[in-house]
């Protein structure tokens, strides 16, 4: 019999590609979202490249915070495990409106956990994120590092781990695996799915794509002076389809053993510079990026690369594309998605 996961977010950036890669491994899948940062044509577009698995994905346009709406999935449907991606993610938005992430991320992961407890299913994947290193003193990250967080955003991920901790201690039966993200790019090589995000871009790449499809003028670089090979910040950016797989291994995991609640990095284990990424991207689109050098983003940590032994030992996953892929199939979305899902063409 088919395995039954509900993904929450699976509207989003990450959660598309996730439930694609979904349904291609023959699960059931529903996804649950507000589509307060995405669009139904994404889930459309899921159902297409799934070709004969789409008919396996049904979609509710669902508030998690919504308790009695989810009360009535569950008791419908009993699923296997959770993938759990809802969450709002906007770094500076988070600072100006503390409120609404602890209402949204935090309100919202106890109204799930809840229901999961009162209905059994206590089989849980989160989205964390490497933000929860702040700054680290070095590199690479590995799982056991102290954690911190410089923002309402990153406090909503640390604690939602803490919750996760404090769940298992109470009740061994909870099967809890925390990723730690560290920067997803790239988008599905059909270039029919991809990133769409609402507003002026906050991350490096959706910020570059806009650029180079004439949406801005030039890319802002945050930062000229740091300690690194050519003074702008360096990053761990992985493939969007690498951290989907990293999904299916996780979730693997949960059904072939006791694990207890466990954190893995999903990152490739190596730093890329802002203007690496840009060289790369120009490369990759035979565009020119203009650059504005700034100061330095508040907030911002100088070099964050991931540890990937631990993901690599116990998940037996590895990221296998590297950042020429990334930056290929970032274009081949942009390219033919300028104006993301909302694109005259992308109407269906
Ligand atoms: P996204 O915004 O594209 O996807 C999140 C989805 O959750 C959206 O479709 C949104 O509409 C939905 N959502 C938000 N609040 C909801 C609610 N209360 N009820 C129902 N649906 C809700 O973001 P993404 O990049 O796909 O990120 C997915 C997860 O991974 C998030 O939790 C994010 O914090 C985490 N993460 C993302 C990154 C990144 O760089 N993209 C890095 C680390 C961690
Ligand atoms: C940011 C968030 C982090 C979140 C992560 C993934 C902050 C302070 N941190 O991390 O909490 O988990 O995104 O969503 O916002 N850059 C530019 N110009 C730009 C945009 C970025 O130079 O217009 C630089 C940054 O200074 C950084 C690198 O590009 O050196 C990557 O930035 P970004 O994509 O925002 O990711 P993070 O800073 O790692």
């Amino acid at each position: 019999m088919e395995k039954k996961i509900l993904v929450t977010g699976g509207a989003g950036y990450i959660g598309s590609h996730t439930v694609l890669q979904l349904l291609l491994g023959g699960f059931k899948v529903t996804v649950i979202d507000n589509l307060d940062n995405s669009s139904e044509v994404a889930i459309k577009r899921v159902v297409e490249l799934a070709g004969d698995f789409g008919s396996n994905l049904v979609f509710h346009q669902i508030d998690l915070r919504d308790k009695p709406a989810l009360e009535k999935l569950f008791a419908s449907t009993n699923f296997d495990a959770v993938i759990h991606f809802a969450g709002l993610k906007a770094v500076g938005e988070s600072v100006q409106k503390p409120l609404l992430y602890y209402n949204n991320n935090i309100i919202g992961t106890i109204t799930l956990l809840e229901v999961m407890g009162a209905y059994g299913c206590k089989k849980l994947v989160f989205s964390s994120s490497a933000t929860v290193y702040g700054w680290p003193k070095e590199v690479p990250c590995t799982e056991e590092f102290p954690l911190a967080a410089t923002n309402p955003y990153g406090r909503t991920k640390l604690f939602i781990e803490e919750i996760c901790r404090d769940i298992y201690r109470s009740d061994s039966e909870w099967q809890i695996i925390l990723l730690r993200y560290f920067n997803p790019v790239g988008a599905h090589p059909s270039g029919y799915m991809g990133e769409d995000p609402r507003g002026i871009p906050n991350n490096l790449m959706p910020f570059i794509q806009q650029v180079a499809v004439g949406r801005r003028p030039a890319l802002t670089v945050f930062g000229k002076d740091y300690n690194t090979k050519d003074g702008t910040g360096v990053r761990d950016y992985i493939h969007v389809v690498d951290l989907s797989d990293g999904h299916s291994a996780a979730l693997q995991k949960l059904f072939d053993s006791n694990i207890g609640c466990e954190v893995y990095n999903l990152g490739t284990g190596k730093g890329t510079s802002v203007l690496e990424m840009v060289d790369a991207f120009e490369k990759a689109s035979g565009k020119k990026i203009p650059l504005i050098m700034a100061g330095r983003r508040p907030g911002d940590a100088e070099i964050v690369f991931a540890s990937t032994e631990k993901a690599e030992r116990d998940l037996n996953w590895k990221a296998k594309y590297g950042i020429a892929e990334m930056c290929r199939d970032q274009w081949n979305w942009a390219s033919k998605n300028p104006y993301g899902y909302e694109s005259p063409d992308s109407s269906n």
